[in-house]
C-alpha cells in the first residue's frame, strides 16, 4: 500500500467514495476493468469535453489517460459528435451490412499499407485473437511468440507473461495447455528473442508484439529489433504480427511499422480508429486474410473469425471515419502539435527531476509519455523487466498527488497521452505542479 497521504484526494471526492463502496456490491473490486482501480478508490467521472474530465463531486481534471490513449482528439469532439447525434437517430446497430464501414476501411486500406484486407470486430482483444487464430491456421502451425510485458487485451491465449515477475502465471482460470504454446521473448534484445525463437521454429506460426510497450511502460521498440524480428519471420515461414492498437494514427496519419519500413503480415488495429467507440480491426495481407472467407472455402480450409453482435455497428464505423476524415485532412498540423508537445513533455520533465538530483527516465514517443523512477537496479529501460524494477511506490505517489493537489489526472502508474485538445498551458501546469511536488518534498518520504 502506498505510503501517500490520501487526505486531499478523500476530501474532495465524497461522492465518489460513495460510488465506489456501492460499486464494490456490484462489481468485484467495484471496477469492469482491472487498472481502472487506484488506490483509495478512483473518482466516478459525470462527463467529459475536451481535456477535461469532471466527477461527481465537481472537480475537474486536466485528463493525460484520454481513454486509454484512444481520444486523440480529446473528449467530445465537436466534428464527431455532432454528426452522430444525426446517425443515432439513423440506428445503433442495423445486425446486417453498411456502408460506413466500407468507407472507414476503405481509409485505413489506403494508408496502412499491409492492411489489404480486414475485419471489424468491437475490441481490441478480439483482433488481437483472430490475428493469432489466423497466423495458426495460415500457417499450420501452433506455437505464438509473444514478448516479455507485451499486453494484447484479455483472451487468454495472450495473457502471458503480461506483468511482472513474468514467469509466474497471470491468474488461476488459465488452463497449461494454453501456455505451452505461448513462448516470451526479451524485448529489444535480438539476440536473446532469436536463442528462443530457434528452439520452438518447426512449430512456430507468429511473433506478435507492440512496436511500442504501451501498458508496460511506453518502452519503445529499437528500429534494429522490429527489423531483426521481421527478417527471421521471413526466413523460418512465421508470420509477423504488428499489434499497434495503440500506435495506429497515434504517432502519424499511419502505422509505426510503416515509418520503419516494415511490412507486417497481419496488424491489429483499435482505439483511434474508433473515434470514441469500440473498435479493433484484424487486417493483413490478401493472401493470409483471405483465409477467413466462409463464402469462398468450406469447413476444414477455413479460419473462423468474425462474429460480434456489436462488430461495424454503424456508430463505431462513423465516428472512426469521422475522426479518420478529420485526421486526415488535418495531418500536419495534428501531429505537428502533439509530438511537438509531447517530445517537450518528456524532455523537460526529464531536465526538472535531474535538475533536483531525481533520476528518472521518461518514455514514450511522439505524443506518448512515461515517467520512470530510476534506482539502483535500474539505469536504463529498454524492456518490460527495467520498467518494472523501477520505484513503483513513487510513480504512483506522484500521479497521486498530480491528481489530489494539481487536478491533473494520468491513470496511476500508467503512460499518458497528448492530445490535439491540449496545448503548452496544460504542458505548463504539469511542469509547474510537479515542481511543487518535488519541492514539498512529496517523492522524497518514503
Ligand atoms: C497494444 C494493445 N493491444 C490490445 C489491447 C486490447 O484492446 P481492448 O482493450 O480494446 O480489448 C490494448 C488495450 O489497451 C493494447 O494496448
Amino acid at each position: 500500500m502506498s505510503l501517500y497521504d490520501f487526505h486531499s484526494y478523500v476530501n474532495k471526492t465524497n461522492l465518489s467514495k460513495a460510488w465506489y463502496e456501492r460499486a464494490c456490491k456490484v462489481f468485484p473490486g467495484g471496477i469492469s476493468h482491472n487498472i481502472r482501480f487506484f488506490p483509495p478508490y478512483p473518482f466516478f467521472v459525470e462527463r467529459a469535453h475536451g481535456k477535461n474530465l469532471q466527477d461527481v463531486d465537481g472537480n475537474t481534471f486536466v485528463d493525460f489517460w484520454m481513454g486509454h490513449w484512444a481520444l486523440i482528439l480529446g473528449h467530445s469532439p465537436q466534428n464527431v459528435v455532432q454528426p452522430l447525434e444525426k446517425a443515432l437517430g439513423q440506428g445503433t446497430i442495423f445486425g446486417t451490412v453498411n456502408d460506413t464501414s466500407v468507407l472507414l476501411g476503405e481509409i485505413i486500406q489506403k494508408f496502412v499499407p499491409s492492411a489489404e484486407l480486414m475485419r471489424f470486430c468491437s475490441t481490441g482483444t478480439e483482433a488481437t485473437m483472430y490475428a493469432t487464430r489466423i497466423a495458426r491456421a495460415f500457417t499450420g502451425k501452433r506455437i505464438v511468440a509473444k514478448v516479455l510485458g507485451g499486453w494484447h487485451g484479455f483472451n487468454s491465449d495472450l495473457m502471458h507473461s503480461v506483468n511482472y515477475p513474468f514467469e509466474i502465471n497471470e491468474g488461476l482460470g488459465l488452463i497449461g495447455g494454453e501456455g505451452d504454446f505461448v513462448e516470451s521473448l526479451p524485448f529489444n534484445d535480438l539476440a536473446g528473442s532469436i536463442a528462443i525463437l530457434d528452439t520452438v521454429k518447426d512449430d512456430l506460426a507468429c511473433i506478435i508484439l507492440e512496436p511500442i510497450l504501451g501498458g508496460a511502460g511506453g518502452v519503445v521498440g529499437e528500429r534494429e529489433y522490429l527489423v531483426g524480428l521481421r527478417e527471421y519471420a521471413n526466413k523460418n515461414n512465421v508470420l509477423l504480427i504488428m499489434d499497434e492498437i495503440v500506435t495506429g494514427f497515434r504517432l502519424n496519419f499511419g502505422t509505426l511499422s510503416a515509418s520503419y519500413g516494415i511490412e507486417p503480415d497481419l496488424l491489429t488495429l483499435g482505439k483511434i480508429v474508433g473515434g470514441g467507440f469500440p473498435i479493433g480491426v484484424v487486417s493483413g495481407k490478401e493472401e493470409i486474410m483471405k483465409i477467413a472467407d466462409t463464402s469462398l472455402k468450406e469447413k476444414r480450409h477455413r479460419c473462423y473469425v468474425g462474429g460480434g453482435t456489436f462488430s461495424s455497428n454503424p456508430i463505431s464505423m462513423k465516428a472512426g471515419l469521422l475522426t479518420m476524415d478529420y485526421l486526415k485532412r488535418n495531418n500536419e498540423t495534428i501531429y505537428t502539435k502533439i509530438n511537438r508537445l509531447g517530445k517537450e513533455a518528456r524532455s523537460k520533465l526529464h531536465q526538472l527531476f535531474t535538475d533536483f538530483g531525481i533520476d528518472v527516465e521518461v518514455t514514450g514517443l511522439g505524443s506518448l509519455i512515461n515517467v520512470h523512477f530510476l534506482n539502483q537496479n535500474v539505469k536504463i529501460i529498454k524492456n518490460a523487466t527495467d520498467a518494472a524494477m523501477t520505484d513503483q511506490e513513487k510513480l504512483l505517489k506522484y500521479h497521486l498527488c498530480l491528481l489530489a493537489d494539481y487536478g491533473i489526472f494520468f491513470l496511476p502508474k500508467k503512460m499518458g497521452a497528448i492530445s490535439f485538445v491540449h496545448d503548452n498551458e496544460d504542458l505548463d501546469l504539469l511542469l509547474s505542479a510537479t515542481n511543487d511536488i518535488i519541492n514539498r518534498g512529496i517523492l522524497s518520504k518514503v
